[in-house]
C-alpha cells in the first residue's frame, strides 16, 4: 500500500510516485528493474539499443528481474545513432510493455494513435506549459515537466521547477509528474505541495549501485555541489545541463567561439561519453547531471534510495503538520 497514493500511482500501477528518469547509456535493464522492483517506475531507454533483437532481450531481462510495471522511453531528440522509433514500437507492442514515455523537441503526434490503440499508457516529458497543453490535447495520459535545474536536456525556456510545476498543474487536467532538482524526500513533498502527483529523478539515481556508471565517476560525483554543473550545446540547439568536468568547460568555451557541431563532437559524442561511463575517464566526455547533485551524498541500491526518500518525505509531512 502506497504511503503517497496519487493519480500517477493509480494510472501506472506503482506503489510510490517516484519515477526514475530515462538516462541515455545508463538506463539499462539493471537500473530499470531495480527502480520498478522497489515500487517506483523504472524507464528503459530504447535509444541505447541499435537493433530490435537486443532491445527485445533487454525487456525480457527486466521481466526476469521484476514482475512490476516498467516503462520504455522513445527518444525524439536529435541523435546520430539509433533506430526509427516505429521499430522500437513494434517490439514494445509485441512484448506487451504497458507504459511509454516520450521525450524530445516535439510532441509525440506520430506515435500516439498506434500506442493508444493497443492500450499503452503514455507519458510525455517536456519543459513548458505550452508543450504540456499540446501533449494533453493529443491524448497522452500524463505529462512530466522538468525545470531548468534538471540534468540532461533543458530546452530553451529556462523556467525553474518551482515556477514551472504549479503553472503546468493549473494548465492541464491530466496528472503531472514533476522534477528538475528533486533528489530527496523534501523535494518529493515540495512537488506534491505544488500539485504534482509524482516526481522524476535522474541525477539521484546516477549513483545508484545498479547504475552502470564507472565507480570512479560515481565517487567524484559525491563531492560535487550545486555549483558543479554547466549548460552546454545551446549554440547547436540542443541545450543540456552536464557535470562541469574539463570536457564540459572546453565545450562551453568552444561554443563562445561558435564552434561547429562537428568540432564539438570532440567532446559531445556518445563514444567520448562511453569512455567516461565504462572506463572511468573523468574528463573524456559529457555526463548529464542536475543541480540536485549537491544533495547526493552516498552510493546505494535504488531500493534504499527510494526507501530513504519515502522516510524523509514522511518526516517532512510530520514537520509541516506541526507548524
Ligand atoms: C545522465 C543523464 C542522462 C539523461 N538522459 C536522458 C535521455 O536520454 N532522455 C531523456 O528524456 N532524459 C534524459 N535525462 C533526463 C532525466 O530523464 C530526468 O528528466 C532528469 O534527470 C530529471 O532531473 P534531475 O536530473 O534534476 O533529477 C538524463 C538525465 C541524466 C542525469
Amino acid at each position: 500500500m502506497s504511503v503517497f497514493h496519487t493519480r500517477i500511482t493509480e494510472l501506472l500501477g506503482i506503489e510510490h510516485p517516484i519515477i526514475g528518469g530515462t538516462m541515455m547509456h545508463l538506463s539499462r535493464e539493471e537500473l530499470t528493474a531495480a527502480i520498478s522492483e522497489a515500487g517506483g517506475l523504472g524507464i528503459l531507454a530504447s535509444a541505447n539499443f541499435q537493433d530490435q533483437a537486443s532491445f527485445r532481450q533487454a525487456i525480457k531481462n527486466i521481466r526476469q528481474k521484476t514482475d512490476k510495471p516498467f516503462a520504455v522511453n522513445l527518444n525524439m531528440f536529435p541523435a546520430r545513432k539509433r533506430l526509427e522509433n516505429h521499430l522500437y514500437i513494434d517490439v514494445i507492442l509485441d512484448e506487451g510493455v504497458g507504459i511509454v514515455e516520450t521525450s524530445g523537441h516535439k510532441a509525440p503526434e506520430e506515435y500516439i494513435e498506434r500506442l493508444k490503440k493497443e492500450g499503452v499508457k503514455l507519458i510525455h516529458k517536456c519543459v513548458g506549459v505550452r508543450y504540456a497543453k499540446k501533449a494533453e490535447s493529443l491524448g497522452v495520459d500524463a505529462v512530466t515537466v522538468v525545470g531548468y535545474e534538471n540534468g540532461g536536456a533543458t530546452g530553451v525556456l529556462d523556467i525553474t521547477t518551482l515556477c514551472l510545476v504549479p503553472r503546468v498543474v493549473d494548465s492541464v487536467s491530466i496528472p503531472v509528474i514533476a522534477g528538475g532538482g528533486v533528489a530527496d524526500g523534501r523535494g518529493l513533498m515540495a512537488m506534491l505541495a505544488l500539485g504534482a502527483e509524482g516526481v522524476i529523478m535522474g541525477t539521484r539515481f546516477l549513483v545508484a549501485e545498479e547504475c552502470p556508471l564507472h565507480p570512479r565517476v560515481k565517487e567524484v560525483l559525491l563531492s560535487a555541489t550545486e555549483l558543479d554543473t554547466v549548460l552546454v550545446m545551446r549554440s547547436v540547439g540542443n541545450t543540456h545541463r552536464v557535470w562541469k568536468n574539463r570536457a564540459a568547460e572546453a565545450t562551453a568555451e568552444m561554443e563562445t567561439r561558435n564552434a561547429s557541431l562537428q568540432e564539438l563532437f570532440k567532446f559531445v559524442s556518445g563514444e567520448q561519453a562511453e569512455k567516461m561511463y565504462l572506463q572511468g575517464e573523468l574528463h573524456a566526455g559529457l555526463l548529464a547531471c542536475g543541480q540536485g547533485i549537491g544533495l547526493v551524498r552516498d552510493i546505494k541500491p535504488a531500493r534504499d534510495i527510494i526507501l530513504e526518500i519515502l522516510k524523509e518525505a514522511w518526516e517532512t509531512r510530520k514537520r509541516l503538520k506541526a507548524l
